[in-house]
């Protein structure tokens, strides 16, 4: 049984009348101010307040952020109180919830452009994807035994700020349990906005607290034996120091729900339609500016196709727009900060002084701007980690080597997405088979997921499971009987 729920229906950009709506109702917030701070039933001091730069205009002060104090932390997850609501009425309120995100969509957006570097699409995106994880726990804790854990713990990753942040409290909810949400410190302002309108739905302050602040504050909540339980997205070593915290401090058995990176691979063969694949390969590697855990990071072309191949996606890659994401045109946003570029740039920079770098777009001369770029590489295993930003590494392959391609793939570890463009069915058969990923995507972009249908998560290195959106992840934040020993 599932009660009834559909996925939010978005906007269509291309329909005038709609896009004016919203570019009107986004106006108003094109300068607005935003204040946040912890929101908690703790009576400890918070931390320092700072502000708060929007990554593509470092002179666009957008608010005041007041972080959470370590102490705080440690009170606010003594002082946490399951959520008491029966089922029903932890389904109407976050329903009521969602309603509240899409009635707010407007301020959302210049929220998630300013803060986040969103593009328009990625905003909507984004909304969407909040909205769908809100209704679809809501119709899911109804299903099943009712039995919350106690505390969760939810650190989130500032690449989706609103729809992870959101996807991990509202399960964490809906199983009725108290959330300790810890968003990340290049995000605070949505993380802020979203827990408001949670708790004008009706949410419990006790229930859902919000202690922004950075890895210390996350690193206190892993390691308070007030928590049951740990919801987290973000970097694999990040993960692998949660998981030695809880191990050391929490119960024996506490859930620990990690979905961590990716070295995203995609093989493109000789009987691929090129125009199909290079517009999945643009999108999947620089929508985001690269910045999604499912970002394609590795293609692998067919020797006897390369060079036009590569032709095509140079030329593509050059009618990309990079700039302000507020702007409806803007095809390519900012990275977050100064840091994420400073790296990006370092691993260019290197390419480029091996003269691997075979295309790159023009950019912004300020904010945090990196080209689009295009690195010749020998193979996946040159890449010893996960670029997280708009540069895409690309190796070509003889037909007779592909077993040896799907084992370098599968050789990382890591298993997020795989994208595949052939149109010979048997060949997509053999290598779905064969390779190690937790989402697979055949012949379209490989980033993206659709909750309810395309649960989305990975395995090895790119995270625990249960899948985010599919119907196994709510019972990951329920209080499981230990099995009766005396048989
Ligand atoms: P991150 O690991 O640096 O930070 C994630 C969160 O962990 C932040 O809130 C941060 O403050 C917190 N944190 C940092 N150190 C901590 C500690 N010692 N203890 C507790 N919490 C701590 O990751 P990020 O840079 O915010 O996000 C980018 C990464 O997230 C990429 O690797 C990306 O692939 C991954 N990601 C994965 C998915 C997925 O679904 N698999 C989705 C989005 C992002
Ligand atoms: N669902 C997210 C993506 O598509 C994580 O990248």
């Amino acid at each position: 049984f599932q009660p009834e729920r559909r996925n939010s229906e978005g906007l269509d950009l291309r329909h005038r009348p709609s896009f004016a709506a919203l570019d009107n109702g986004r106006a108003a917030f094109r300068n607005a101010q935003w204040q946040a701070a912890p929101l908690t039933v703790a009576e400890a001091a918070p931390g320092d307040t700072e502000e708060v730069l929007n990554p593509a205009n470092l002179g666009d002060v957008l608010g005041q952020i007041t972080w959470a104090s370590p102490e705080q932390a440690r009170a606010a997850a003594a002082a946490a109180q399951p959520w008491q609501a029966s089922p029903a009425e932890r389904a109407r309120i976050l329903n009521a919830a969602a309603d509240l995100y899409e009635a707010n969509q407007a301020e959302i957006f210049a929220i998630l452009h300013r803060e986040a570097g969103k593009s328009l699409m990625d905003a909507l995106a984004e909304l969407r994807e909040a909205v769908d994880f809100l209704r679809y726990y809501a119709a899911r804790c109804q299903e099943g035994a009712d039995s919350p854990l106690g505390t969760f713990a939810c650190i989130s990753p500032w690449n989706f700020p609103l729809a992870i942040f959101t996807g991990q409290l509202s399960a964490a909810l809906a199983a009725g349990n108290a959330v300790l949400a810890k968003p990340a410190e290049q995000t605070p302002l949505i993380a802020h906005f979203a827990t408001r309108l949670l708790h004008e739905a009706g949410v419990p302050l006790a229930a859902l607290q919000l202690l922004p602040g950075a890895g210390d504050v996350g690193a206190v909540l892993t390691s308070c034996p007030d928590v049951d339980g740990v919801a987290f997205t973000g970097g694999t070593e990040t993960a692998q120091i949660i998981h030695r915290s809880m191990a050391r401090h929490l119960a024996p058995g506490a859930p620990f729900i990690a979905e961590t990176g990716g070295l995203n691979a995609m093989i493109v063969d000789s009987t691929a339609l090129p125009e199909q694949a290079v517009q999945a390969i643009i999108e999947s590697a620089f929508q985001s500016a690269g910045q999604r855990c499912s970002a394609l990071r590795c293609l692998y072309v067919q020797e006897d196709v390369a060079e036009g191949f590569l032709e095509m996606l140079k030329g593509a890659m050059q009618s990309l727009t990079v700039g302000d994401p507020w702007e409806a045109a803007t095809d390519v946003g900012p990275v977050i900060d100064a840091e994420a570029q400073d790296g990006i740039l370092d691993h260019v920079a290197q390419a480029s002084r091996e003269g691997r770098v075979l295309q790159q777009v023009s950019v912004p001369a300020s904010g945090h701007f990196v080209p689009p770029t295009l690195i010749r590489i020998g193979g996946i295993e040159d890449l010893e980690r996960e670029i997280f930003g708009p540069v895409l590494h690309v190796a070509t392959y003889k037909a007779r080597n592909l077993t040896r391609v799907i084992e370098a793939i599968n050789g990382t570890g890591y298993g997020l997405t795989f994208g595949l463009m052939t149109r010979i069915d048997e060949r997509v058969q053999q290598i779905t088979e064969s390779i190690e990923a937790g989402n697979i995507y055949v012949n379209r972009n490989q980033i993206g997921a659709i909750v309810g249908s395309q649960p989305f998560g990975g395995e090895g290195l790119s995270g625990t499971g249960p899948k985010a959106g599919g119907p196994l992840y709510l019972d990951r934040f329920r209080a499981h009987p230990a099995p009766d020993s005396t048989g």
